[in-house]
């Protein structure tokens, strides 16, 4: 509680600094009445402020609605509309649309620090690598129509309690799951209790990271698989440039051990782009033949229309409960981060799972 407090408190004492030197700044080139100075002060912060916090509000939209203003949403939080919302959890909460909603300002936010965490990549310790504010990690979703519970390691493990939880795809998905098992773990003193089945460090980026809960015997995997369809060698007698071929109606091998997961939860999309294919030597493969005219867009749609379908003939709807999940947040730029996908990931499943079987 203590260290979070004092990293607010540096957060503060950061930016009133940056507003320190805004006002200098100023100060030495506009001489002019006070009057004008204090006005042209305010307006900069105003501006800065809001550009800023809106910024972030954007990126954390994933890009969405760009017509509508939200930059003072976060402001709104316990306006007229929140006396309309009921609790997911409750009855009345069954039929709300969790996707129809915005990203709120939550000052109790983020739930955990990465260094507090001992499975996160190093490349994703914004905190611990530099980065010296928090306002990336403070927003939190707020459906339109109910209110979310807040996230409770305990409750969440017991309910997974001799279940698996996969996910599958690329680093996106990876960074969630990441940030899950530094959420659930929160909830565990002994960190003996925790293991990756096969001895693996989580440094390990190829194949598969089995994490087992053994108080509560759940496991929660990752399956690297970018595109989830099979990447693999060519057939023989293809043209030396193609180095590899994504087969567009098959899917990775690894998909068997992912069906019989109780919670599934998919990722594909950014490496679907002509870097990550062709331009790598990657081609498209549909049956035997390899189309080396065929573009990205078709690839990712049929690709897409293999998942689903595979979803709806190998996955028992009845055991498993399915995610599928497209774009993210990027993040390669500074501005993206992993508490931004510990974010995005809660959106998706915990309040579903949380309601299953209570
Ligand atoms: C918003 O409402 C909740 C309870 O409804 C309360 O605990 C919280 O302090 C309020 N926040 C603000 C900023 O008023
Ligand atoms: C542990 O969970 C697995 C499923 O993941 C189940 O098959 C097994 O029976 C469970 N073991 C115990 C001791 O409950
Ligand atoms: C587990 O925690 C202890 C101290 O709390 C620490 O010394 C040890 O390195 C931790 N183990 C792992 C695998 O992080
Ligand atoms: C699907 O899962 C349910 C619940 O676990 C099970 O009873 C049923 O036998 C499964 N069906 C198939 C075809 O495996």
């Amino acid at each position: 509680m203590s260290k979070s407090s004092s990293y607010q408190e540096n957060e503060t004492v950061q930016l009133f600094e940056i507003f320190k030197r805004f006002k200098r700044f100023q100060f030495r080139f506009f001489e002019p009445s006070l009057g004008f100075l204090g006005f042209f002060s305010v307006t900069v912060c105003v501006i800065f402020c809001l550009f800023y916090l809106d910024y972030r509000a954007v990126i954390a939209k994933g890009f969405t609605a760009p017509g509508k203003s939200e930059r003072f949403m976060w402001l709104q939080l316990n306006g007229s509309g929140k006396n309309k919302r009921v609790e997911f959890l409750e009855e009345d909460g069954n039929g709300c649309d969790l996707f129809d909603g915005d990203w709120v300002w939550d000052e109790k936010y983020p739930l955990y620090q990465s260094k507090d965490c001992r499975f996160l990549d190093q490349g994703f310790r914004c905190t611990e690598n530099g980065r010296p504010d928090l306002f990336y990690t403070k927003w939190r979703w707020q459906p339109k129509h109910c209110n979310l519970p807040r996230f409770d390691a305990k409750m969440m493990l017991e309910k997974l309690r001799n279940k698996r939880l996969v996910f599958a795809g690329d680093s996106i998905g990876r960074n969630q799951w990441e940030s899950l098992l530094c959420m659930l773990s929160s909830a565990i003193p002994n960190n003996d209790s925790i293991y990756e089945v096969n001895g693996s460090p989580i440094t390990k980026h190829k194949g598969f990271l089995i994490f087992k809960f053994k108080d509560y015997n759940c496991t929660v995997e990752y399956y690297r698989s970018p595109f989830l369809v099979l990447h693999s060698r060519p057939p023989a007698g293809s043209p030396q440039k193609v180095r590899l071929t994504l087969k567009l109606d098959r899917m990775d091998w690894n998909s068997v051990k992912w069906r019989a997961a109780d919670i599934l939860v998919l990722n594909m999309g950014h490496w679907w782009n002509h870097e990550k294919t062709i331009k790598g030597g990657s081609y498209f493969q549909e049956g035997e033949e390899v189309k080396l005219e065929m573009g990205v867009e078709d690839a990712f749609r049929k690709s897409t229309e293999t998942v689903v379908n595979w979803i709806q003939l190998e996955v028992n709807a009845s055991k498993t409960q399915v995610f599928f999940r497209t774009f993210a947040p990027v993040h390669f730029r500074f501005v993206e981060c992993i508490s931004l996908l510990q974010l995005v990931f809660y959106l998706g499943f915990i309040p579903s799972i949380l309601r299953s079987h209570s």
